[in-house]
């Protein structure tokens, strides 16, 4: 099966890797191109606050949280922006402000507290299976374990937030005070929130583990660090029993005859392409694209990357 084919099977296809290596350019590139090949509803949607997506595709009119993209009429694209989504998620909880405080308060300050609310709106638009496909932008690597890892996360804040209704009564009472909510009232508020999350969280793990339905295209650059990202991603996503099939290394360096930076560059890149077939390609399958001599931003860009991406992969030395 081609990268190309195998993308076409996918309903969710999810791009990450490490920092800067270009997650938003493939996954503009891949949602641009099966925009163009199929004849369904497709959102592009990344987990990262950071409006990338729109910088990517080069859209004019910034700003927006959702919007289509003119050129086509199926491609949806959809950017977070948590501040919003606090607030909508309070209102579902019947609260005009956000539980975190009063989470911290309770729970002790856990790390990535807010992180849940950006991470709840990318679940939640997984599950509400409005669109036939969905390739979802990632931030980095950290980021995205940290989403992956959350269904433990949830279980165990359930918990602790059961336990802490039992033993912690007395401070409750002094809790009550401070925040001047009952505190039977602010109890049940993070519970049901966490209770929901939990929920979500698991329904959406389902679908992610699922082979038949997801693919997640990790993302490289031929240079040492990133290499070693790369097999600390992997080895985690295998834990998380996220299907993989494809890395593509990007941005190598080709060509630039008569160039001593370039050659020395080529060098490296060249070296460091031969480690990563002999460390990943018994496993996975290598899609390779060049570093282009432009800034890739806009269709026109994305359709050279699809080029390369979905022609064969393959570039001659
Ligand atoms: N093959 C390429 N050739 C040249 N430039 C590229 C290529 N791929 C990506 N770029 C450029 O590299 C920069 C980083 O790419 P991109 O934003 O896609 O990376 P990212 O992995 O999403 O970064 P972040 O981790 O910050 O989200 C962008 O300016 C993009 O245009
Ligand atoms: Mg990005």
């Amino acid at each position: 099966m081609s990268f190309e084919e195998h993308i076409l099977d996918k309903r969710y296809i999810i791009v990450g890797g490490k920092g800067g290596v270009g997650k938003t350019t493939i996954a503009s590139t891949i949602a641009t191109h099966i925009a163009g090949r199929l004849d369904e509803d497709i959102l592009l949607m990344s987990t990262d606050p950071a409006h990338s997506l729109s910088d990517s595709l080069d859209v004019k009119d910034k700003g927006k949280n959702f919007y289509s993209l003119e050129e086509f009429d199926n491609l949806y694209v959809l950017e977070l922006d948590p501040s919003k989504e606090i607030k909508r998620i309070m209102e579902k909880f019947g609260q005009v402000e956000s539980p975190l405080p009063y989470i911290d308060l309770m729970m002790g300050n856990m790390p990535g507290v807010d992180e849940l609310f950006s991470f709840q709106i990318v679940l939640e638009n997984i599950l509400r299976e409005e669109f036939s496909r969905m390739v979802i932008d990632t931030a980095p690597t950290g980021h995205t374990l940290r989403l992956l890892s959350l269904p433990e996360v949830m279980e165990s804040w359930v918990g602790r937030m059961l336990k802490v209704h039992l033993t912690l009564s007395k401070w409750f009472a002094s809790f009550k005070s401070l925040i001047g909510l009952g505190e039977d009232r602010a109890y049940d508020m993070v519970l049901n929130f966490l209770k929901e999350m939990r929920e979500t969280v698991e329904r959406a793990r389902e679908k992610l583990t699922c082979e038949r339905e997801t693919t997640f295209i990790v993302v490289t650059i031929p240079e040492e660090m990133a290499i070693e990202e790369t097999n600390r991603l992997l080895i985690a996503l295998e834990n998380y029993g996220i299907p993989v099939k494809y890395i593509v290394v990007n941005m190598i360096y080709r060509g630039f005859e008569g160039c001593p930076f370039c050659k020395a560059r080529r060098k490296v890149h060249t070296k460091n392409l031969e480690r990563i077939y002999k460390v990943f390609s018994d496993e996975y399958e290598i899609v390779e694209v060049p570093l282009m001599p432009y800034e890739v931003r806009g269709l026109k860009a994305l359709s050279n990357i699809a080029g390369v991406l979905f022609g064969g992969g393959h570039m001659a030395n």
